[in-house]
């Protein structure tokens, strides 16, 4: 009988719903809610979507980069915007020891920029492109999705405004995507124009939102003055009804602006790269300017997006840098992670070879042996534990192990070993120093040292 995979799902939210419930009664110490452990049979997963972006990332030119967790208040203030939900409502910050204002990183674009003005990075014309892969912390309201400590991969590249870039830079997004073989997915694109197009269309819609106050909660009511844009991510049904005859920002961008917009159009369609131009799209960060764009699945209910980002010509010059453009995007992990398990199946990892030893001189020769295979690049185990044979090929079949060392006494005596083929079930006998080599060329691999 065979279960389909939202039984086990379920079933495991309820084993984790017990052990919490444990836990609460017996005083036992949890990790703090919305940041979850990322446990040893879910690390597959991880490790092929950190594998897979190194990979793309490279290959197009992105070098790595890693910025700390911590940073200055101010840099997410100044960046991410004062009056955005990040900001206003999300981030873990605090007074350090000594009373300066911090803040736990919410995203990474800041923290990158931060790190490019203060090591003249922008003066090297070979790097200027990043990517970066980390934890970042935001006080949301937990649930399918959405976390306080989630993960993104996060990609920058600085110095180029020709719309070619923008394109090139979903396109990447796209492959990378396509490679995990992620399917049923939308990218949604918009255009939020320059400046100078914003503020004019900043008074239309200021004007809309003053026609229709006495229906928006008291943060749009607040934000209708202070930055009006940010009112279209707000949640409240109310306001949602009141945006949806709403001026449209594509509406009022400028011609340059426009022109932009039509080359990313233009060079994605080329590309042959679909996408949903959608209008009211204004992402949640106030440094955005012309090209954003969003990952959109309709699989993980209400937390939909998974991914997003956009130009962001202003930031440099606005946190002390030279004035070069800039543009990137975030895929967060976790909604990935959740969409390609919805979809695909994929192994824990095992060690392909298990010695199993009798005796405590075999255990002794095949300890060393163990350390030799391991050496060589070999993934392999043993147990310590002084079992029978049984048990050890019990645990070797657990471990899905393709191939067992059997060590007994009366074959060490010999100077010999036999190797299982745990897929064929057939078994051969071996001189010990031949065992090492033989696995090597079983497992299709090269010797790695010289003297082992
Ligand atoms: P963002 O849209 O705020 O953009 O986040 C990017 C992605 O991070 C989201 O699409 C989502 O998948 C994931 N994410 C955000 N918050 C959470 C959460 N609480 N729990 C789980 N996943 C979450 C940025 O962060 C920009 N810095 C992207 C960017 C880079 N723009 C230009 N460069």
């Amino acid at each position: 009988m065979t279960f389909p995979l939202p039984f086990f799902r379920e079933i495991s939210l309820l084993v984790d719903f017990v052990i919490f419930f444990q836990g609460i009664v017996m005083g036992l110490i949890q990790a703090i809610r919305g940041m979850n452990d990322i446990l040893p049979n879910e690390i597959a997963w991880w490790q092929r979507v950190e594998q897979t972006a190194r990979m793309v990332m490279e290959d197009f030119g992105y070098y790595e980069i890693r910025t700390p967790v911590l940073e200055k208040l101010e840099l997410f203030a100044r960046s991410i915007g004062e009056s955005t939900d990040i900001v206003e409502k999300e981030m873990y910050a605090f007074a350090d020891r000594k009373g300066d204002l911090v803040s736990l990183r919410p995203e990474a674009t800041a923290s990158i920029v931060r790190a490019l003005i203060q090591h003249n990075l922008h003066a090297d014309p070979l790097v200027r492109k990043f990517y970066a892969i980390g934890p970042m912390f935001r006080h949301e309201r937990p649930q399918k999705g959405r976390y306080r400590q989630f993960h993104q991969i996060d990609v920058e590249a600085f110095g180029v405004d020709d719309p070619m870039l923008d394109a090139e830079v979903i396109y990447m997004l796209r492959l990378f995507l396509e490679r995990l073989g992620l399917v049923g997915v939308v990218l949604h694109l918009n255009s939020l124009g320059c400046p100078s197009c914003r503020s004019s269309y900043r008074i239309l819609l200021q004007s809309y939102l003053a026609d229709h106050a006495e229906t928006l909660c008291p943060d749009c009511e607040r934000r209708r003055h202070t930055n009006p844009l940010r009112v279209f991510d707000c949640k409240v049904e109310r306001c949602q009804s009141v945006l949806g005859d709403a001026p449209i920002l594509g509406d009022s961008i400028c011609e340059e602006c426009a022109s932009h917009f039509a080359r990313v159009k233009s060079y994605l369609s080329q590309l042959q790269t679909p996408f949903l131009v959608n209008p009211r799209m204004v992402r949640g960060l106030d440094y955005y300017m012309r090209t954003t764009f969003e990952v959109i699945t309709d699989q993980l209910g209400a937390q939909n997006a998974i991914g997003g980002g956009g130009r962001y010509n202003g930031l440099v010059k606005d946190l002390g840098g030279p004035d070069i453009p800039g543009i990137g995007f975030a895929i967060g992990m976790e909604r990935l992670i959740l969409l390609l398990q919805q979809n695909q199946q994929v192994g824990t990892p095992s060690p392909r070879i298990f010695v199993a030893a009798l005796g405590e001189a075999s255990r002794t020769r095949g300890f060393l042996l163990l350390q030799e295979l391991r050496k060589e690049g070999l993934a392999a185990d043993m147990e310590y534990e002084g079992r029978s044979l049984k048990s050890q090929m019990r645990r070797a079949d657990k471990l899905a192990a393709q191939h067992v060392v059997i060590i007994g006494e009366n074959e060490l005596s010999r100077g010999e070993a036999q190797i299982r083929d745990m897929i064929n079930k057939t078994q051969n006998v071996l001189s010990l120093d031949r065992i090492v080599p033989t696995l090597l060329e079983m497992c299709g691999k090269d010797r790695k040292s010289s003297n082992g």
